[in-house]
């Protein structure tokens, strides 16, 4: 038997220690939690992603009563950027998330496994690695790559 550890690296900011381009972003994302539809969990999430030409797209959780019809912030926000300009890789990805009180999370909101699988394939798209900010009031998570949220990761590449 041998035991694999696994290294993934995580940066921890507080708001006021991340350049002005990011606090730009994490507003964003903190600005779209206000756009989300979201009358069966009352929770409220927003993403902003930062493309390559600097072009900022936002876009925040939608319910259905048919939950599975529903779609998640992050990737509402991606799959537009990705409709809008296709042309364009994403440098960054911010999301923010306020609970049913209406107050943004303490903690680092963090993506569910369906959004790490999306954000995974536009990284191989563009062959680049999409930073990834997850805001809490209380300190904010900064990933360099998918990979560092989404490790053992299923791509096309396993296929052939
Ligand atoms: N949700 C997101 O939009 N992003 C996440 O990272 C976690 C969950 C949404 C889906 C659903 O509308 C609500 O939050 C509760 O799960």
């Amino acid at each position: 038997m041998k035991e694999l550890n696994i290294h993934i690296n995580v940066r921890v900011y507080t708001y006021d220690e991340l350049n002005a381009s990011d606090r730009e972003l994490i507003d964003a994302a903190r600005e779209a939690t206000y756009s989300s539809y979201s009358p069966y969990s009352h929770f409220s999430v927003g993403a902003a992603a930062r493309l390559a030409n600097d072009t900022v797209v936002c876009g925040s959780n939608q319910e259905n009563a048919a939950s599975p019809s529903g779609l998640c912030a992050e990737r509402t926000t991606l799959f537009y950027a990705n409709s809008r300009y296709p042309d364009q890789a994403i440098k960054t990805l911010a999301i923010a998330a306020r609970n049913e009180q209406g107050k943004f999370l303490e903690d680092p909101i963090t993506p569910c496994g369906a959004c790490r699988q999306v954000m995974l394939e536009m990284e191989t798209r563009y062959r680049q690695p999409m930073r990834i900010l997850l805001y809490g009031e209380k300190e904010i998570y900064e990933m360099q790559k998918v990979g560092d949220l989404l490790p053992f990761s299923f791509d096309a590449s396993a296929m052939q």
